[in-house]
């Protein structure tokens, strides 16, 4: 058999040669994690029973999806992002590039990361304590969790368990799901499905990631883009009548996308044991052009079919929430929808790309602006690693 090795899918993607990075320049030395957040009470009840009465929701006609007899909607949202900022004057000194490069090819301007020794269940567990405190629900009714991450703290455990363990949750069960930068919206319409289909009451769905776990930082194509953060929001059933909630997703991939966009080292294709796997096989690999020329095509494509295929247009969105990948990605897509700037959020100047925690950081920037109100028709899409790619519709409802 031919051996693949430093090639992944026809021989499109090769690795860089090269020494391996100091990290210690970014990752300084270990520290815990505080969010702020009061130790919660860990409060033990009987485990709720699945929903026994129908509260008689019924989706919009002329969607034809999620024709289920529960809505799920957003009940609550927190956000958590690490205290240390690496900036563009920061890179500067540390690869070939400028601060104006970054600024006008990508729109961002800094990016927060962690600390040596702190996870992505350690910012999965922040924002999630925060949702969790927003809605003042004992955590024994989370019934479910969903986590969207590419930087588990490791292979397993799965950073569900961490969450739960470390945030001591009774009875719940939950998981981890892999799908780049679709992470949120892909757990979000995992987590929409239990409610919906009268499994669970309240789900807890996270999107998290340390990206600079991954990140080789003597590499300016990937260094310069990427942040660590997350969010997360607590999905309930909407109640007897009202129109709020998830009312439709479209989820899409393309696996010839793969060796566009990976990170081809640790897993049992190339074990990090094998002395042919090399440092550099752990970093994230990315071919800029390809990636954001699929990108700009497809988030614009998936949000306007998710819009016609409900009867509306740009017109009819009030907040559109997309993935922070490029700005130039993001004025496309509201270019194709004839948004208008006011009701597009953008943070990526402050935080990067975060993979799975872009969209909830997003709402949480969008609600900070008091431009995400109760009732706004809100238009969620994403695209990335994989090729994933994903629109969410949703009225939201606090
Ligand atoms: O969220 C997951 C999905 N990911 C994405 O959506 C990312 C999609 N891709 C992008 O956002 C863009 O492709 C990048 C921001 C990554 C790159 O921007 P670009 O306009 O596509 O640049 P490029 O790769 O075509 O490179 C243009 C030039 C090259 O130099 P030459 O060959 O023209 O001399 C690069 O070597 O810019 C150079 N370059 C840089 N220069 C300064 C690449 N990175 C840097 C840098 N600083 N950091």
């Amino acid at each position: 058999m031919e051996s693949n090795r430093g090639r992944i899918g026809g021989g499109r993607y090769s690795f860089h040669s090269g020494h391996r990075p100091r990290l210690s320049a970014i990752h300084g030395r270990r520290r815990g994690v505080t969010c702020g957040m009061p130790a919660m009470a860990t409060v033990y009840v009987d485990f709720p029973a699945t929903i026994s009465e129908n509260t008689g929701w019924s989706n919009h006609d002329r969607s034809g999806i999620l024709k289920t007899p529960f809505r799920a909607k957003i009940t609550a949202l927190g956000t958590y992002v690490p205290p240390r900022q690496l900036t563009n004057s920061d890179l500067e000194k540390m690869v070939d590039t400028t601060s104006e490069w970054i600024l006008t090819r990508t729109g961002i301007h800094t990016r927060h990361i962690v600390d040596r020794g702190v996870a992505a269940s350690d910012l999965a567990v922040c924002a999630a304590q925060r949702a969790v405190a927003e809605r003042g629900i004992p955590l024994a009714e989370i019934e479910a969790i969903v986590v969207g991450t590419v930087t588990p703290d490791m292979l397993y455990p799965s950073t569900a368990c961490l969450v739960q363990h470390k945030m001591g949750i009774p009875r719940t069960w939950g998981y981890d799901l892999s799908a780049g930068c679709s992470g949120f919206i892909y757990a979000l319409a995992s987590g929409a499905a239990f409610v919906s289909a009268g499994m669970h009451k309240k789900v807890l769905v996270i999107g998290a990631d340390v990206n600079s776990s991954m990140i080789d930082y003597t590499d300016r194509a990937t260094c310069v883009l990427f942040g660590d953060g997350a969010g997360a929001v607590l999905l309930e059933p909407a109640e007897n009548g009202e129109d709020y909630g998830i009312i439709d997703f479209i989820h899409d991939v393309d696996g010839s996308g793969g060796p566009y966009l990976c990170r081809p080292g640790g897993g049992s294709l190339h074990p990090a044991w094998l002395p042919e796997t090399t440092p550099q096989m752990h970093f994230v690999h990315q071919d800029g052009q390809q990636v954001f020329k699929y990108a700009v095509r497809k988030m614009a494509d998936i949000s306007v079919e998710i819009l016609k295929r409900n009867g509306l247009t740009g017109k009819d969105v009030d907040c559109f929430i997309p993935h922070q990948a490029n700005l130039r990605i993001i004025k496309a897509a509201a270019d194709r929808l004839n948004l208008p700037d006011d009701r597009v959020i953008v943070n990526i100047d402050e935080y990067g790309n975060t993979t799975a925690a872009t969209i909830p950081l997003a709402m949480e920037t969008a609600r900070k602006q008091n431009r995400l109100r109760k009732g706004d028709m809100v238009l969620l899409a994403a695209v990335g690693a994989g090729y994933t790619s994903g629109a969410t519709l949703l009225r939201w409802a606090y």
